[in-house]
């Protein structure tokens, strides 16, 4: 029997932080072993807020090394940069003119980034969600692991596939055109909350560094800002409750990497103060990041092994994804082409 498909991918803006990890990378690498696997880096969506060039370049390359060191295996996974396949654009463009304008205007992320861009927000911004449903209608992905702030993206994704292609273009029920992806949320890790404040999400782009982990951050770093990490006034560790929202957030960061399930740990910590959890957190961030760091070292010291797995990452998307195309643009009544 064929494996199912899955797709996901990350933006290059910025450092990767352990909410990247635990909420996406980390399950992608558990997935891989059981689906047909492709993840990619989005750069084109990175540049639909104001960018650096130089840092785009940079932060895109570091980004493929750390889903390699986070344990991505390019044996049983396609690991590719989104830009270095055109089809991407090619099938956006296509679901832009299906997609009604006001399913875009109501997209939570999009109202919450064009809030902060002010006078500044690019039609890109707007089209985000659709560049997002070509990633994944593109590769027929059967799941999309990511974390539970994506959920309306991939409704939308699904809409477009459903409502805006299948239901107006297939010639009959057997023959779809699109596969209707499904999130796939993992109930652990699915929101890291912010060190600073256990109510929001740990993000990379929250002006204060000291709100994340990066996945980059050495010892020194990751003690500090565990030490500055919010606490509360309550003696002894727990889960759940609505009131201790950053003992809640740390007991499960240290759950995760520890690879304890919540009931040891809570056990653990339950007449444990602040003061000796928090050592112990930093610790185990630290062993747990340690691996990681070496790996990304050596992959990005010699960027030629980093450069092949791409370029094999890229010809495997190329090849499964102009099959897509072709049916689409079939479908919506294109000439056809030699090179179709
Ligand atoms: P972003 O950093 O917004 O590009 O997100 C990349 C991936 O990481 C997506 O699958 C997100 O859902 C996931 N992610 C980002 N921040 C967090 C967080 N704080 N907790 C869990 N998952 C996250
Ligand atoms: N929007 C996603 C995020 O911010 C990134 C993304 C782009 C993505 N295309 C995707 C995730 C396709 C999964 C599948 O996390």
């Amino acid at each position: 029997m064929n494996k199912k498909r899955i797709l996901s991918g990350v933006q290059p803006t910025g450092d990767l932080h352990i909410g990247n990890w635990l909420g996406a990378i980390r399950n992608w690498v558990e997935l891989q072993h059981e689906y047909d696997t492709y993840v990619c880096v989005v750069d084109l969506h990175a540049i639909t807020v104001p960018h650096d060039p130089e840092k785009l370049r940079s932060d895109t390359l570091s980004t493929a090394a750390l889903y390699l060191a986070c344990g991505m295996d390019p044996k049983k996974s396609s690991i590719f940069v989104q830009s270095h396949v055109p089809a991407h654009s090619e099938l956006c463009w296509l679901l832009n003119c299906v997609t009604p304008l006001n399913w875009m205007e109501r997209m939570i992320q999009f109202r919450e980034k064009a809030l902060k861009q002010g006078d500044n927000v690019s039609l890109g911004l707007l089209d985000y969600p659709v560049l997002m449903a070509a990633d994944i209608l593109l590769y027929d992905a059967d799941l999309v692991p990511v974390g539970e702030d994506q959920k309306q993206h991939l409704e939308l994704a699904r809409d477009i596939a459903q409502q805006r292609i299948n239901s107006r273009f297939s010639k009959d029920k057997e023959n779809q055109i699109l596969k209707v992806p499904r999130p796939l949320i993992m109930k652990e890790g699915a929101k890291i909350m912010s060190l600073c404040d256990g109510t929001n999400k740990m993000s990379k782009s929250d002006p204060n560094e000291n709100s994340r982990i990066g996945l980059l951050d050495n010892p020194e770093k990751i003690k500090k800002k565990i030490k500055k990490a919010k606490t509360d006034q309550h003696f002894g560790l727990e889960f759940g409750n609505p009131d201790r929202p950053e003992a809640d957030n740390l007991l499960e960061i240290y759950s995760m990497i520890s690879n304890q399930s919540r009931e040891i740990v809570a056990k653990e910590f339950s007449d444990i103060g602040w003061g000796k959890f928090k050592p112990q957190l930093t610790e185990a961030l630290i062993a747990s990041l340690q691996p990681i760091q070496q790996k990304y070292n050596a992959l990005i010291q010699d960027s030629s092994e980093l450069n092949k797995i791409l370029k094999e990452g890229t010809e495997n998307a190329k090849e499964l994804s102009r099959h897509t195309l072709k049916r689409v643009k079939q479908a919506l009544g294109f000439l056809e082409s030699t090179d179709f």
